[in-house]
């Protein structure tokens, strides 16, 4: 049995024996340093591969992924516990619908995440991406403008489909590097970090490949083209992130209604009614009281 209640992370025991024995090694590592919970958000476009890496990591199939529907509105949280370690994996909906930022889809990230603390955010998008586009500065302006800017201090960004093969002969290390820096760059921009302070925020990389044909090395390990266990290499990195020593984003009431553009938006709404209602319904009502004026008095009288 888990502690209280939470269900036991079971899913590490179908992972290679020498991917168990690292992991359990990371936790330890983890319990430590008195870190006995961690709290993961994962953040993204739509069909990135958010669930399926919350699926690969807990080790079960726990969040359905629908690659030819929009994915369903609301955040989930998954929580497993191991050996007095528990991990909260809270998987969210895309953040794009039609080429902007889904607004109601923040809004329901953010009430999910209420008096939540965020310890690590993944960041996630595809390997197999040719270039980074104003979406990306959309989502990672978003994340700031939600969560403040420190959280990119906790953020790794971790790149799906990691098992890609690059076009042109380009070797596979090169490619993710380009792909990586071209993203980090994007999403810099987006969280409007300077680039006097840009060293402040080394945010890793992550390769991730979630398919089930992901190639194995000769311990059954799945590995990426160039031969790094990936499952092991991710939560090791994970861990750093979370020992890192930056502070992690509690989200509170204040932080969910601080000042963003989208809160100072809203103070233009009364200012709209007012004037719908002086220029609009006043020359209405002016009209509705003259003719129930005129109604009220007999006919014979008006022609009179
Ligand atoms: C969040 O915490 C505040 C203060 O601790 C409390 O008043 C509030 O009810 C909590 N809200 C939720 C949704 O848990
Ligand atoms: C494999 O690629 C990943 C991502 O580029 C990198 O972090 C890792 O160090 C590489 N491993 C080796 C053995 O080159
Ligand atoms: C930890 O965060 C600091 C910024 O607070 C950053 O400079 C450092 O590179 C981070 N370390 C890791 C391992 O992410
Ligand atoms: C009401 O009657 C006045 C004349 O008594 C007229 O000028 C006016 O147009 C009428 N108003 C309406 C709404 O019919």
């Amino acid at each position: 049995m888990g502690s209280q209640g939470i269900r036991e992370w079971a899913g590490i025991d179908t992972f290679a024996p020498a991917t168990q024995t690292k992991l359990l090694e990371l936790l330890g590592k983890l319990k430590q340093e008195n870190v006995n919970t961690l709290t993961i958000l994962v953040i993204g476009k739509g069909g990135v591969g958010k669930s399926s890496i919350v699926n690969s990591i807990i080790g079960e199939k726990v969040v359905s992924i629908s690659p030819f529907q929009s994915e369903g509105p609301r955040p989930v949280m998954v929580s497993r516990s191991r050996a007095g370690f528990t991990l909260n994996i809270i998987d969210t909906p895309g953040l794009i619908e039609g080429g902007y930022i889904n607004v109601i889809a923040l809004d329901i990230i953010k009430s999910f995440l209420l008096n939540k603390t965020i310890d690590v955010l993944l960041y996630v998008d595809r390997l197999d991406a040719y270039r980074v586009d104003n979406l990306d500065k959309l989502v990672s302006k978003a994340v700031t403008d939600s969560f403040g800017k420190g959280i990119w201090k906790k953020a790794i960004i971790a790149l799906t489909h990691g098992q890609f093969s690059p076009p042109d002969e380009l070797p596979y290390d090169e490619f993710s590097s380009i792909r990586s820096e071209g993203l980090l760059k994007v999403v810099k921009l987006g969280a409007r970090i300077k680039k006097d302070v840009s060293q402040d925020f080394t945010i890793p990389v992550a390769l991730v490949e979630n398919s089930a044909r992901c190639k194995k090395n000769e311990n059954d390990e799945k590995v990426l083209p160039n031969g790094t266990a990936w499952i092991p290499q991710f939560v090791q990195t994970i861990t750093e992130v979370a020992l890192n020593g930056s502070e992690s984003i509690r989200v509170d009431k204040k932080l969910i209604d601080g000042p963003n553009p989208n809160q100072r938006g809203k103070l233009w709404i009364p200012l709209i009614f007012l004037l719908q209602y002086i220029f609009i319904m006043k020359p209405i009502e002016a009209f509705i009281k003259r003719d129930i004026a005129n109604e009220s008095r007999p006919s014979w009288e008006i022609d009179e």
